[in-house]
Order: structure tokens, then C-alpha cells, then sequence
């Protein structure tokens, strides 16, 4: 009797204890932090604003338009890659940490443009490539001089005596083979990337040191943050064992999240992160929840938040349906509502044009879906990230001939293709729709020559929408996209349910209609989006009392009728709940 009196009282205290967990963890999600209300804009450098006229868009191009990003009320600017470099993935080669590349211009030219943002209050966020480096870093001449030198553990070698090392799979090499033989000390060295971007061996405490220093750098020059460029892969196994199955559609399985990389994170954050008020993301969030969870979970102290490419891997592929898209964002909605924290996108410079994949890029319904994409992203719980020119809706390039392509990937992969026989004509179907070179063209600022970007030819062609898609056309119009995201932004700011309020979808199966409250306390609004070319409705639960309509991106008002909502094509509304 006693004993089973001791075991329940056991089990009944082990319950209390679990219950105040959970509650602590609970909390979490809802603590303020300035990194969870930002609204983040992504500026890809070389296609922005080029100031010089050499074509190719630069530092003092993105300072001349402050004011603009400062209009749009967004809070934090990540830029991508604009360190020296030899140019092989766009920036994504590094050949020195601490200079700016000739091209986007000089030292001096960063510091004016950090300064002009911090003048208007909003935060730079830089990407930090550490996965690899340029094969033109001095540390990989060195590497590669001799077996001896003292920078050769900076990277991953294979000897050839030890034969053929065992098959990593490359995503831009055009063998798909990541390892690439050296004739100065006849060894293989490793690269997941391109040829000329050699992984760094992140086992080398030296190099751990190094990359610490170079963020110090940069976070003392008053940086905010750091995007960090593809570093669930940057820990391996260097014993290099054989990867059975590995190939090109399951290689973050075997490559992400190595052991011990929460170690270096954990050793990251105290030697950077704690020391200075930085904000930290992580491109990919592994290979499960489980690895998600262990980057971003609060008492961890890893890093504020992952970017998670379920939704974007979704968007790209070719048997896409919203469905698919809210089941998505609700799964991982769903995991994150006690702790840890995630970034929102939809689009990047790695995917095509968001509108072409989730939206409808026509004359008729593009207006009024770039408009329920912006709604969309700015309402979700997570920190919001728009890539350059989304704002106004520009869409795909409309390339049509592989001359027309910069990037490596497509470009290597088309030459893998040929060397293999594979259907180039299929090829060039999928990336015409697909390739990241559409998101990659100049920013359209008016229907003039080169778009407003450059007074000479620019460095990849202007999409084909230039005359139609451009802000100048936006700007006065109070109905435009950038009108309607400047508003959103607001109301974002101005809503701070958006950030931390629940999340709840309603009426989850239909296929036409995404819908989702956000509540916290008595704040409660309802977001009603059709992502669909027709009249479509949703039947809200009985006990849910519409009042007035918040934002609405048509100027037609949705209907209700005994709690049954009817939107037209791309209408996307947001009303408060009672
Ligand atoms: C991810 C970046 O976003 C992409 O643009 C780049 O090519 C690879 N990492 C390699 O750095």
C-alpha cells in the first residue's frame, strides 16, 4: 500500500514537473525579441542599383536607394555575398573575408552605406560563407602548395595513394563529383559545391578560429547579423566512409548536420554571438524536426532561427497545389508553437520568381496575387523575409536559349545533361520555369533602357515584364504591389499578434482557400487568402464573429453569408475577430 502510495505520488509529481516544463517551453515562442518582429529584406547586390555603369549593380547603387528600403518600413537588410571574389557562384567564392569585391566597390563605400542604414534605424545582415571558400583564398594556395604547408588542414584531402576516394555527390560540378583531383600533391580535394569552392575543414580548430575572427571583424565594423550560407553541411566525416545510395536528390540525408556541429555552434555563440547583439539564421534547417529544433531552441543558445526549404521544395515541384503548401506551413507552424523560432520566405535568389510558382504571374491576376503573397508572407508566425523586387511583383525572366543563363548550377547541369544524353529539351522546360537566374535579374525601377539598373548593358539581361512590372509605375498609384506591401508592413508592425499570436488553420482540406486566425489575448484576426482563378468560399466555425475587414487587396468587399466567405480570384482579406 505504502509503496503504490510513493509510486503515484512519484508518477502525479513527475506530471507537475513535465506540465511546468512544457509551460516554461511555452513561453519561449512568445518572448519578445527584436529578430522576431523584423520584417527582413533581401537585396541581392549585384542586381540591385548599379552606380557606376559597368552594368553590374554595387554598394554605392544600394545606398542611393536607403530611402527607398527605408519606405518600405522593413527593418533588416541581408545582403548577399559582397566579399572579394573571383565570381564563380555570384559572391559565393570567397577569396578574402574581409574586403569588398572591386566590383560592388570599396572599404569606404560599405561603411557609408552601414551608416546610411543605421542612420534610418534599419540593421544590416551579412551572409557568412564558411562552408567553403574561393580556391583564389590564400589559405586554399597555400593548402594546395604542399602537403606540409600549415593551411592544408584547412581543407578536405584525399592522398592518391589511398586510391579513389569514395563518391561525394556536387551540386554545381559538372561530373556531379565533388571531389576533384590536384596534380601539385597528387590528392583529391573536396567540394560540394563548385570547383573552385573547396570545403574548409571545420574539425580544424584553427579554422574555426579564423572564421570567429572574421565574424568579429564585421560585427565590430557594426554589423547585425549573419545569414549563414549552407552550414548544416560544413561539418563531415572525415574518415570518409562509403555512402551507399547517395545521389542528387538525397545528399542533404548523408551531408547535413554532421556530429559535431552543434558543438561548433554552441562555441559560435559564445565567441560571437553572445558577445555582440547579433542576429543569426541558418540556411537549411537538417534533415528532421528533431535537427530544426536542436539550431534554434531557445536554452540551446545556437542560433535565432533556420530557413526550412519544405515550403520553397514544395512551390518548385511540378505536382505543386496549395494544399501541399498549407499542409506544409502548418506541420511546421505546429512544431514550432512552444520554442524555437523560424524564418517565412518564399522566395530567394535560389528559386525562380515566388509569383510564377505560387501565384498567377498573368496580366490579369498578377496584381492581385503578388498582392496575397505579400499578405501571406506578413502574417505567418516567423520572421518575414521578401527578396528584392517581390514587392513589386516581377516575375520570371522569360529566358528562353541557355546563352541567356549566368548561373553555374544550370549551366554545369546542362553540360552534365549533354555528356549523359539526358532530354536537354526537358532540361531547358524545367529551368526556363525553375532556374534562379529569374529571380536573379536587374531590379526594374522604370520602363527605361536596362530598367533604370545600369546605363550600360547589365551583367545578366532585364526581365522580359521591364515595361510593365517597374516601381516608377508603382510608386503613385495608391492601389500598386509596393503600396499594398508598404501598408501590409504596417499593419504587421502595428498588429503584434502576427508575430506572436497563435496560429490556426481553418478548414483545413480546401483546396482553393487558405485560411488562418492569429490570436493572442483578445487580439484576433482572421486572414482569408484565395490562391485560385475563381470565385471560391470557406465556411468559418459557428462560434467565430467577423467584424471589419482590415486589409482587403481588391476593392471589391468579400461576402458573407451565415459564416461562409466568398472571395474572388486572389482576393486575399484580413478581418478582426470579435
Ligand atoms: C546557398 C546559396 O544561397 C547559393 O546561392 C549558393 O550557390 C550556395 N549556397 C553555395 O554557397
Amino acid at each position: 500500500m505504502i509503496k503504490k502510495t510513493i509510486q503515484l505520488v512519484t508518477i502525479i509529481w513527475m506530471m507537475g514537473m513535465l506540465h511546468a516544463q512544457a509551460q516554461v517551453n511555452k513561453n519561449y515562442s512568445k518572448q519578445r525579441k527584436w529578430w522576431k518582429e523584423a520584417v527582413v529584406y533581401q537585396l541581392y547586390p549585384r542586381s540591385f542599383k548599379d552606380s557606376d555603369g559597368d552594368g553590374v549593380g554595387d554598394l554605392k547603387g544600394i545606398t542611393e536607394k536607403l530611402d527607398y528600403l527605408k519606405s518600405l518600413g522593413v527593418d533588416v537588410v541581408w545582403l548577399n555575398p559582397i566579399y572579394s571574389s573571383p565570381n564563380d557562384d555570384n559572391g559565393y567564392d570567397i577569396s578574402d573575408y574581409r574586403n569588398i569585391m572591386k566590383e560592388f566597390g570599396t572599404m569606404k563605400d560599405f561603411d557609408q552605406m552601414l551608416e546610411g542604414m543605421h542612420e534610418r534605424g534599419m540593421r544590416l545582415v551579412m551572409d557568412l560563407v564558411v562552408n567553403h571558400s574561393s580556391d583564389e583564398h590564400e589559405w586554399f594556395r597555400q593548402a594546395r602548395s604542399s602537403r606540409d604547408s600549415k593551411y592544408r588542414n584547412y581543407y578536405h584531402w584525399w592522398p592518391e595513394e589511398k586510391g579513389t576516394p569514395p563518391y561525394r555527390y556536387s551540386l554545381f560540378d559538372v561530373n556531379h563529383d565533388a571531389w576533384k583531383y590536384d596534380t601539385l600533391t597528387r590528392s583529391y580535394y573536396l567540394h560540394y559545391f563548385s570547383r573552385k569552392q573547396p570545403d574548409l575543414n571545420w574539425s580544424n580548430p584553427d579554422l574555426r578560429k579564423e572564421v570567429y575572427d572574421i565574424m568579429k571583424f564585421w560585427a565590430d565594423k557594426g554589423v547585425d547579423g549573419f545569414r549563414m550560407d549552407a552550414f548544416q553541411f560544413c561539418v563531415k566525416d572525415t574518415s570518409f566512409p562509403v555512402f551507399e545510395g547517395l545521389n542528387a536528390s538525397n545528399f542533404v540525408q548523408f551531408y547535413a548536420m554532421v556530429p559535431p556541429i552543434h558543438d561548433y555552434l554552441q562555441e559560435m555563440h559564445k565567441e560571437v554571438y553572445a558577445k555582440y547583439n547579433l542576429m543569426s539564421v541558418a540556411e537549411g534547417a537538417g534533415r528532421n524536426m528533431q535537427d530544426a529544433h536542436d539550431l534554434v531552441d531557445t536554452q540551446r543558445k545556437e542560433l535565432n532561427m533556420a530557413y526550412a526549404f519544405d515550403a520553397v521544395d514544395v512551390s518548385s515541384s511540378p505536382d505543386y497545389s496549395m494544399l501541399k503548401l498549407k499542409k506544409t506551413f502548418t506541420k511546421w507552424d505546429k512544431e514550432f508553437q512552444n520554442d524555437g523560432w523560424l524564418s517565412i520566405f518564399m522566395g530567394n535568389h535560389d528559386q525562380s520568381r515566388v509569383i510564377d510558382r505560387i501565384g498567377n504571374p498573368s496580366e490579369q491576376y498578377r496584381e492581385a496575387s503578388a498582392k496575397l503573397i505579400s499578405t501571406f508572407l506578413l502574417t505567418m508566425r516567423g520572421t518575414p523575409y521578401i527578396y528584392n523586387g517581390d514587392e513589386i511583383g516581377m516575375t520570371n525572366a522569360g529566358f528562353k536559349d541557355i546563352s541567356e543563363f549566368k548561373d553555374i548550377q544550370t549551366i554545369n547541369e546542362y553540360k552534365y545533361q549533354q555528356s549523359q544524353g539526358g532530354d536537354l529539351a526537358a532540361f531547358m522546360q524545367k529551368n526556363i520555369k525553375y532556374s534562379r537566374d529569374n529571380s536573379r535579374t536587374p531590379f526594374q525601377w522604370n520602363d527605361e533602357d536596362n530598367a533604370g539598373f545600369s546605363t550600360s548593358q547589365p551583367w545578366i539581361r532585364v526581365g522580359n515584364s521591364y515595361k510593365e512590372i517597374n516601381l516608377q509605375n508603382q510608386e503613385n498609384n495608391p492601389e500598386s504591389c509596393v503600396n499594398y506591401f508598404r501598408q501590409m508592413v504596417k499593419f504587421r508592425k502595428d498588429n503584434k499578434v502576427l508575430v506572436y499570436g497563435d496560429y490556426t488553420v481553418v478548414d483545413e482540406n480546401n483546396p482553393n482557400i487558405y485560411a488562418y486566425t492569429r490570436i493572442e489575448g483578445n487580439h484576433k484576426l482572421l486572414v482569408v487568402l484565395n490562391f485560385s482563378d475563381v470565385t471560391s468560399q470557406v465556411t468559418i466555425p459557428k462560434a467565430m464573429r467577423v467584424s471589419t475587414v482590415e486589409i482587403n487587396n481588391l476593392l471589391t468587399k468579400p461576402t458573407i453569408t451565415n459564416n461562409t466567405i466568398a472571395l474572388l480570384p486572389w482576393q486575399a482579406v484580413i478581418y478582426k475577430l470579435n
